[in-house]
């Protein structure tokens, strides 16, 4: 390993001096600064992100990325986003993993778990393997929930993949050649529009959207020049932040 000592752009050198660490990236030898995120190395070593990154925050599961260090027979996964670099890394990054995500006419679908068997029957050649779990950077049991679909829990199946961010790194490694990610998709769309029961506020609020009653406020704001708008928003009466259980704004127009 070694240093790095940067140069501000009048020559002078920065206070910070930074370990640089090798990685490999497709093959190729970088040193990159040892506090970096995997994808902040990549740009650093030069490769722009055109595909492959979205959020940067960890959210939108664009930037799976795969890697293994030197003697270790594991795969390795991570956000490229989130993981930070390791000395030795050999890594590549799988910014789409071609799966299959069946079309369906969702208004036709009668809330069963028939309606999931009946998109993706390959979902019966999951053998338990668990591969999927495994390589999972979100912690997500998806060879549970997988099991809960094929059991007909569609409720459990939908807890269980809420915190799936679509990265698709499941579909990698399974040797059913399922596409995890997209079933608990068609399962939670299913469950929250046909089986949860509907909060009551939420169908009022729908009510009153349809009704129109938002139109008119919304011809003014789109009729505001851009300062307008920012000054409006700067303005705002905002909740504050130990917000008491009985506040409500002192403008309820469109509450
Ligand atoms: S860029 Fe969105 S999760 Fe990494």
């Amino acid at each position: 390993m070694s240093t790095m000592e940067a140069t501000e752009s009048g020559g002078g050198p920065l206070k910070v001096t930074e370990e640089l660490v090798p990685i490999y990236i497709m093959g190729k030898r970088y040193e990159v600064p040892a506090s970096l995120t995997i994808m902040k190395a990549m740009e650093y070593a030069g490769y722009q992100y055109i595909r492959g990154a979205g959020c940067r925050g960890g959210i939108c599961g664009a930037c799976a990325t795969v890697y293994r260090k030197p003697g270790d027979y594991h795969i390795r996964v991570g956000l490229a986003c989130q993981t930070v670099v390791e000395p030795d890394m050999y890594l590549t990054q799988i910014p789409f993993f071609p799966a299959n995500r069946t079309p369906v006419d969702f208004e036709a679908l009668e809330g069963t778990p028939e309606d999931v068997y009946n998109a993706y029957p390959e979902l019966f050649r999951c053998v338990a393997c668990n591969a999927c779990s495994k390589v999972c950077p979100m912690d997500v049991p998806v060879m549970d929930y997988i099991a809960a679909i094929k059991q007909g829990d569609l409720e459990k199946a939908t807890e269980l993949s809420f915190d799936c961010i679509q990265c698709g790194l499941c579909a990698t490694r399974c040797m059913g050649e399922l596409a995890q990610y997209h079933i608990a998709q068609l399962v939670r769309r299913i469950y929250g529009s046909k089986l949860a029961p509907h909060p009551a506020h939420l169908d009022t609020m729908v009510e009153q959207i349809t009704a129109g009653r938002y139109v008119e406020a919304l011809a003014v704001l789109m009729a505001m020049d851009t300062e307008s708008l920012k000054k409006l928003y700067v303005e705002r009466e905002m909740e504050p932040a130990m917000t008491p259980e009985d506040w409500t704004p002192q403008d309820s127009t469109y509450l």
